[in-house]
Formats: structure tokens, C-alpha cells, sequence
């Protein structure tokens, strides 16, 4: 959520700028814009809408010698998305950027509009280049200024400040968002994530809540609550990772295809012969266990909920699934035999990251399923299993939620191998099955086109209602999830048993319902579900292996005996019918209006 890019040195900025701001563009689009001060000059370009809107509007401007930059590319929190909202910010002679949310903005803007400070945003950003000045002109001392401003502010943020008072430093603070340092001999790069500086700095540090400093003279001096302290670059890989589209449409439909692949990636060196294995865990870092919580948000936690069926079933662990964001406020009791995982594609989720905060100050154990190395949540965590689904761009979650249920899946074998819940031959039949799911995301000829002809039917009506039972309630959640996403339907998930306990009410011609009718789950159980539909006039698309006379639409699926090889196939055909539906009402499929890839505000 939003981006953040800067730079100190002699190369060109404007390039490095929107090279970084492009890296991070699938995190908040709604507009960006940069400023450089060079020569004591300052310059400031912003544009509403993507980044090549802003490089459109910059074509003839370029700045090659020494200088400091910053840019910044937003999801709207306070304030529309306006080039008058879009980062950075102007005060007088200081430009800020921001990612995060500062709670207490209306009471400081109040207090600085009272000293006759002028805001032209309705931004709770601007408030930091006010305030800064409003202590600048005091002090006339920009360090001291900083840090007094950083002292007042609450909330989360991640900042970048540059003045025309110290025209060759840039000031930073992080608390609650993510920020790093990278560095290239005198060169200085800061960014919200690495992806922007890879390739372009050798060393990396990430700054750690309530850290905050300035770089200057290819130098940084870091500062926390107890005054200047010492930091440690680790080396960054010079692979740029970044990811390509690769002949495909949308980086989401490459995502999809990647699936089979990179699920390999996902068990290797874990799924054995006999056992499944995580080098990452043990059986003493277990011990005293026999309960696990789960925290997540959006598409991660339809993973957690799904594991929560494999949890209590293989590994006959007691398991609750929570949204983050809920978990946060509830005063949850939290005992010291629960296993806190946190589930979370980018590892920077706001509300994740606090609800995990909450649990390690309670003294649980904490686990972290995560797809981005050293992310905040990897790094708050005890233990973290990598997803390994490599760089996710599609703003619509695909292949990380595939990654995601499947070591969830391998750690509910795994914990039943060490606590010897189930027998080992079922063990075995759990791996036998494992080592097929990447034949089952395969996508076979011919049903990416049937898929394409039959989404012409869905584009109208009043709704969509996907349903299923068991674990295939969650892939509901998640189909129409991803459908409302990318196509701006409305749909819902539900459990199929639940539909007469009320939204059956809505059954009529102009009501689509989407069913999992998986041959190994309670096959005849939903039938009677999606017959009860069918009775009432609803459009039925049913997906399964049995051919349904009552479908208005059937895709076929694999008569597979176990229903993770049938959840993982019928979870590729829900995410392509998003992906058609969307493409056919011309909808921004990899960048969905008003949403964003990390969400980094609660
Ligand atoms: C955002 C994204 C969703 C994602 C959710 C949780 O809302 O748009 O696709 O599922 O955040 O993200 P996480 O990175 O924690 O999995």
C-alpha cells in the first residue's frame, strides 16, 4: 500500500525514481510524483493515475548531478486521489513523503493552522512538512526539527523528509510501515520495499520500528528512543526478481499458469518420501503445544480457514481461525500453549503485523507463512515457512494463496507425524496425493476457451453465490473473492448447507451460483444444496467431476480421490473465470481499482 522510493547521489534521479516508483506501482496506483532538490532548487512533479502518467508529464526533465530525491506512488487513505493529495507534499522550502497513517493529524493541523501554517491537501501527510518547518523556524536546526516532529506524531509511517535547510541530507523515520536503506558505495537508496533498489545497492538495512535518522555524505546516522546507535548492512541480492509478463495478458493470468510450477518449488527438500519435513521448525520449538490460532486477512485467510478443516482432522490439533483485524480489538485471551501462525502473502499486512505483536507480547510461540523474506512479519515472527511462489504482482492473490494452503497442508501432516495422530499409511496417502498437485493445476487444453465462451452468460444479473461445504467452503470465499476483486460484481461465498438458513431468499433467474461439487466431499450433500437452487430458478455453474443434469453450465473436473487434488483443481478454474469475467467488462485486471497489493494501514 503506496509506495515510497529516494536516492542521494550524482546519478540521474528521475529515472531512478520512476524506475523504483514502477517496481512498486501494483502496490497503490491512484497517482505518484517525485521532487529533487539539486543546487538548492527545488523541483516537484506529480500526476494523478499511474506512474507512466507521471513520466509522461517528466519527459524533459532530467537531473544529473549531485542531489537528493524523493517519489512516492499512493492508495488513497485521507483525501482523493488528486495531484493535490499525491505525494510529495510541500511546505514552504520541504518536501515529505509518506506511507502509513498518522492518527493524532487533525489536532496537530489544528494547532499548526493556528500558527498560521497554510495546507493544501486533505492529507494527514502534509501535516509532517508543517510541522517540521514549524520547529525549523525555531531551531533553525533541521536534525533537531526532525526528530521533534517525529516525537509527535502517532500512528504508523514510514517518511522521507528533504529541506531546502540541509539541501544534501535526507531525513527518514519508520514506526509501523515498512522502510529500508540500501546502499552502493556513496550512493544512498530508501525504499518501502527491496524490489526498487535491487540491482541498483549492494547492502541493505531495515530499519526497525521507531528508528529514524538522515543520510548524508554517503553516510546514515541512525538514531531510536535511546539515542544513536550502530546498525549492520547485510549483503542484497543483485537478482533482480522482478517479474515479467512472460507473452501473457496480465501478470495475474501468468500467475495462474505458474501455479504447477512453483508448487514444486513450494514442497522441495519438504515433502519426503514418508514424512513431510520443514527445516525450519523442530519438535522442542512444539513442545507444550495443543492448540493453534491463526491470524490473517483477505486471501490468507481463506487459506488459514481452510487449513483449520486439515488442522483438527490429520493433525487433531484444535484450531481457530481469526481476521486480523478483528482478532486485534476483541481483548483475546491468549494462553502460552496456542501456536500463533500469521498467514500472509507480503508480510507487511498492518493488521497481521499487529496481531502478532499482540500474541509474542502475550508469550506465545509464533509461526509466519509468508512469501517475501525478511518482511516485517518474517522478521517479527520465532519461526517463518516461505511460500517460495516467487515475486506476486496481480493485485488479485493466486498463486499465493495456492502456496499458502499447501504448506499449510504439509504442516498439518507434519504435526501429525510428530504427534502420531493419524496412522502412517495415511501419512503416506496425504504425500501420495502432495506430489500430484502440481499435475493438478495444470491447465488442459481447452478449458482456458470454455472457460472464456461461457463468461459471456455471467456479465448481468443480480449476484453471484459460490458455494461449497467443508473445505471447499473456503475456496468459495476465495472464488468470489477474486471474481468481486477484478470484476466489481458482487459475490458471495457460502457455506452450501447454510443457503436455507436465509440467502435462498434471493434464488431467481438473475442469481448465479457458482458450485463445488467435488466427487470426494460430501458429494451428495451439496447436490441437495445446488438442487434446492435449481428449484428456485437460480443460474447454476456447477464444477465437478459428475456430470449434473440440473447445471445450467458444467465444467468438468478430475475424478480425484483425494479432495486437496480436487480443491486445488477446481481452485484454478474459479480463478480464470474471475479472470475472463474481468477481461470482458475491461476492467484493469492486474490493478483493480481501489485496491492495493500490501495493505500497510489498518
Ligand atoms: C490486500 C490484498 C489482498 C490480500 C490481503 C492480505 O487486501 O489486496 O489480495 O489478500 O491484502 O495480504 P497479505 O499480504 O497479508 O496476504
Amino acid at each position: 500500500m503506496c509506495g515510497i522510493v529516494g536516492y542521494i547521489g550524482k546519478k540521474e534521479k528521475k529515472e531512478i525514481l520512476l524506475d523504483g516508483l514502477s517496481e512498486l506501482e501494483y502496490r497503490g496506483y491512484d497517482s505518484a510524483g517525485f521532487a529533487v532538490i539539486e543546487n538548492k532548487e527545488l523541483k516537484n512533479f506529480k500526476a494523478v493515475g499511474k506512474i507512466e502518467n507521471l513520466a509522461n508529464k517528466t519527459t524533459h526533465y532530467l537531473s544529473d548531478g549531485f542531489g537528493v530525491s524523493i517519489g512516492h506512488t499512493r492508495w488513497a487513505t485521507h483525501g482523493k486521489p488528486t495531484e493535490l493529495n499525491a505525494h510529495p507534499h510541500l511546505g514552504q522550502y520541504s518536501f515529505v513523503v509518506h506511507n502509513g497513517i498518522i492518527e493524532n493529524y487533525q489536532e496537530l493541523k489544528t494547532k499548526l493552522q493556528a500558527t498560521g501554517a497554510s495546507f493544501v491537501s486533505q492529507t494527514d501527510t502534509e501535516t509532517i512538512v508543517h510541522l517540521f518547518e514549524y520547529h525549523n523556524n525555531k531551531l533553525a536546526n533541521p536534525f533537531e526539527s526532525f526528530k521533534a516532529t517525529v516525537a509527535e506524531l502517532d500512528g504508523a509511517y514510514a517518511t522521507l523528509l528533504i529541506t531546502k535547510a540541509d539541501s544534501e541530507t535526507i531525513y527518514f523515520a519508520k514506526n509501523g510501515s515498512p522502510m529500508l536503506i540500501g546502499f552502493d558505495d556513496n550512493d544512498i537508496y530508501f525504499a518501502s520495499s527491496d524490489t526498487p533498489i535491487i540491482g541498483k545497492a549492494t547492502q541493505v538495512y531495515y530499519l526497525e520500528d521507531g528508528e529514524y535518522g538522515y543520510a548524508k555524505d554517503g553516510e546514515v546516522k541512525l538514531f531510536d528512543a535511546k539515542g544513536e546507535k550502530s546498525f549492520h548492512k547485510q549483503a542484497l541480492s543483485m537478482d533482480k526478481a522482478s517479474a515479467q509478463k512472460d507473452g501473457f495478458r496480465f501478470f495475474m493470468e501468468k500467475e495462474i499458469y505458474e501455479q504447477s510450477r512453483v508448487m514444486s518449488e513450494t514442497m522441495m527438500g519438504r515433502v519426503n518420501d514418508d514424512s513431510v519435513d520443514f527445516e525450519e521448525l523442530n519438535s522442542y520449538f512444539l513442545n507444550g503445544i495443543d492448540n493453534i490460532k491463526i491470524c490473517a486477512c483477505g486471501t490468507s485467510y481463506h487459506s488459514a480457514l481452510a487449513s483449520s478443516y486439515l488442522f483438527e482432522r490429520l493433525s487433531k490439533i484444535p484450531c481457530v481461525v481469526e481476521i486480523a483485524s478483528e482478532f486485534r480489538y476483541k481483548e483475546p485471551l491468549l494462553k502460552k500453549n496456542t501456536l500463533f501462525i500469521t498467514i500472509s502473502q507480503s508480510g507487511e499486512t498492518a493488521d497481521t503485523l499487529e496481531a502478532l505483536k499482540m500474541a509474542k507480547r502475550a508469550g506465545l510461540k509464533s509461526l509466519s507463512i509468508c512469501n517475501v523474506d525478511n518482511s516485517s512479519i518474517v522478521r517479527e515472527s520465532d519461526r517463518a515457512i516461505l511460500t517460495r511462489a516467487g515475486i506476486e504482482k496481480g493485485v488479485a492473490s493466486t498463486k499465493a494463496f495456492a502456496t499458502q494452503t499447501m504448506v499449510l497442508w504439509m504442516l498439518s501432516v507434519y504435526f501429525a507425524g510428530i504427534n502420531k495422530t493419524i496412522p502412517s499409511e495415511q501419512i503416506k496417502t496425504e504425500i501420495d496425493a502432495m506430489i500430484h498437485v502440481p499435475r493438478a493445476l495444470l491447465i488442459p487444453d481447452g478449458l482456458h476457451e470454455q472457460i472464456h465462451r461461457l463468461t459471456k452468460r455471467y456479465l448481468h444479473g443480480h449476484g453471484f453465490f459460490f458455494i461449497g461445504r467443508d473445505i471447499f467452503f473456503p475456496l468459495a470465499l476465495e472464488g468470489a473473492l477474486k471474481l468481486k476483486e477484478i470484476s466489481y460484481l458482487h459475490a458471495e461465498g457460502y457455506p452450501a448447507g447454510e443457503m436455507k438458513h436465509g440467502p435462498i431468499a434471493l434464488a431467481d433467474s438473475g442469481l448465479f451460483t457458482v458450485a463445488l461439487m467435488p466427487r470426494s466431499l460430501h458429494y451428495d450433500k451439496i447436490k441437495s444444496n445446488v438442487e434446492e437452487l435449481s428449484a428456485r430458478d437460480a443460474n447454476i455453474l456447477a464444477i465437478s467431476p459428475e456430470p449434473f443434469k440440473l447445471a445450467d453450465d458444467f465444467i468438468q473436473t478430475s475424478y480425484d480421490s483425494h479432495p486437496m487434488l480436487e480443491f486445488f483443481e477446481m481452485m484454478v478454474i474459479t480463478q480464470l473465470f474471475a479472470l475472463e469475467v474481468s477481461v470482458r467488462l475491461g476492467n484493469d485486471v492486474d490493478m483493480p481499482r481501489n485496491l492495493a497489493k500490501s495493505v500497510t494501514v489498518e
